[in-house]
Parts: structure tokens; sequence; C-alpha cells
């Protein structure tokens, strides 16, 4: 069985007509499900910190979560390539912070390739990080990690003084080296642009189909959250309604006894025979 799909083997993808099908995954389990559903990559993604923490942002996620959840990812994954998100604060400070981090998603999590946040700002650290050995993907557009400078999680790029930036700082980041670009919640025709002008491949999410590849967080892509469906996801099934409707059966059958029936039951095991026990002994 062939290794999992390379760096440069996604950036090999500009110049094909398939698309990359990137999603989310932060467990082994949903790792080996959507690999043997043929996704080309899987995203560690630090939206773990909302939707497997349960917290408002990805702000409090750490490295050591990312190289925990990476490890477990690993696990489950076979043909997909795997990349890690470098958490906020990991590399905002300095080059060397940046290096450390990766280095511990490649050596400690596995990580094929790291994904960080931002453009210009980045590319030094970017051309020093590949230099040592780490393909980087970048991400710009709605940069999660800078929800508070950004006053929410909106659309960016509407602008034409916005999308001039969000362009410039696409360019600056395949300059730097990176193998492909994440396009976060731009306008379509914006994103259409930046994939004309790229060599290396882009990945949308609420960026429009023009977008080399797609990426989707998992748990949305399947329907586990209910309760959350913005307008760029498409939920291909209901599985948290399917979990509640298992659960309140499964509530149900325990109470009202149907559960465990003798199917469920194990034969054999310790016998009392009622003369060998010290109280019929003593009898
Ligand atoms: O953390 C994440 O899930 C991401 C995707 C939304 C691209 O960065």
């Amino acid at each position: 069985m062939p290794g999992p799909l390379t760096a440069l083997e996604l950036r090999a993808r500009k110049s094909s007509p398939e698309k990359i099908v990137m999603v989310t995954a932060y467990d082994a389990t949903f790792a080996a499900l959507f690999d043997q559903g043929g996704v080309d990559a899987l995203l560690v993604g630090d939206s773990l910190g909302m939707v497997v923490q349960g917290h408002d942002t990805t702000l409090p996620v750490t490295v050591d979560h990312m190289v925990y959840h990476a490890q477990a990812v690993r696990r489950g994954a076979r043909r997909a390539h795997m990349t890690v998100d470098l958490p906020f604060m990991s590399y905002q400070v300095s080059i060397e912070d940046a290096l450390r981090a990766a280095g511990r998603l490649v050596q400690e999590g596995g990580a094929q390739s790291v994904k960080l946040e931002g453009g210009r700002d980045y590319a030094a650290h970017i051309t020093r990080l590949v230099r040592a050995g780490i393909p980087v993907m970048g991400h710009v557009g709605l940069t999660p990690q800078s929800v508070n400078t950004l006053g929410g999680f909106k659309v960016q790029g509407r602008t034409n003084k916005e999308a001039r930036n969000i362009v410039d700082d696409a360019q600056a980041l395949e300059d730097a080296g990176c193998f492909s670009v994440v396009l976060e919640a731009i306008p379509a025709d914006l994103a259409v642009e930046i994939t004309g002008r790229l060599s290396i491949p882009t990945i949308g999410i609420g960026a429009g189909a023009a977008c080399d590849g797609q990426v989707l967080v998992g748990y949305d892509l399947v329907g586990l959250n209910p309760a959350f469906k913005p307008k760029f996801v498409k939920r291909y099934d209901n599985l948290g309604e399917s979990v509640i409707a298992a659960t309140k059966a499964y509530v149900s059958e325990v109470r009202s006894g149907a559960f465990p029936g003798p199917e469920h039951e194990f034969a054999g095991g310790l016998r009392v025979v009622p003369e060998a026990t010290p109280y019929a002994a003593n009898k």
C-alpha cells in the first residue's frame, strides 16, 4: 500500500484537473473513516479548540494539544496527507518559536506539513521552516486566530483595499515557499483572482468553487452539530440527530430492561456451587 500523499504531490495538483479534498480530523476513528472515504488530506485544525474542547475561539489551543490530537489522527490515517495547525502564539513572537513548535508537530505529532495563519508578516518564518525541512500551508482571508482584531468570524476582502491586501498576502505566501494556501471566507470572485495568479493550489472554505481544492470541518461535513449551519457549509449527513436518537433509544431500553438481552450476555465463567461455598460447608 502506498504511503500517505506528500506535500509535493498536493502541490502538483495545481496543474491537474483533480481537486484537492481536505477535511479536519481530531482523532483516530474519524481520521480512518475520512481516509477510507477518499480524502487527500486531513487537517488537524486548531478548530479543535471549538468543536472538541468547547471554547468560543481557537485561542486557548496549545502546541501540546495539537501534538496529542495529531498523534491520534496519524494512527488512523493511511493514504491521506496530514497537515497540523500551528496554534495561536506558537509562532507569532519569533521565527525560533515557529521552528520549535513546528518541529514538535513533525517529530512528536507525525505532521507531514504545518499550517499557519497570516500573510506577509510571516514570510520569513515560512522560508525558515521550509529550509528546515518542514512544508508549510498558508492561510489567508478569515484567520480565526485574529478574531479579536477582525471583530468576529466575518467574511474578509469585501472592499478593494482588503481584497488587494489578501491578494498580496497570498502571493507573499507562495514566494516564501508555501506549497498551498487556504482561502477562508472571502468572496468567490476574489478567490478566482488569487487562484488564477498563484502557481500553488488554493484550498477554499467559504471561498467558492474556483479554488483548486476544498476543506471543511469534519464535524460540519457529517452534521455532528445540528445547531451550527453557516452559509458555506454543506452537510452531507445528520450524525448529530442520529446520535441523539440512538442515545434516546439506549436510555429507554436500559430503563425498560430491554437492553442488555440474552444475545449480549457471556456464557461460562464462575459457577457458584452451593456445596462448595464456605456458607454451605458450615451448615
Ligand atoms: O482549524 C481549522 O479547522 C482550519 C480550517 C477551517 C481551514 O483552519
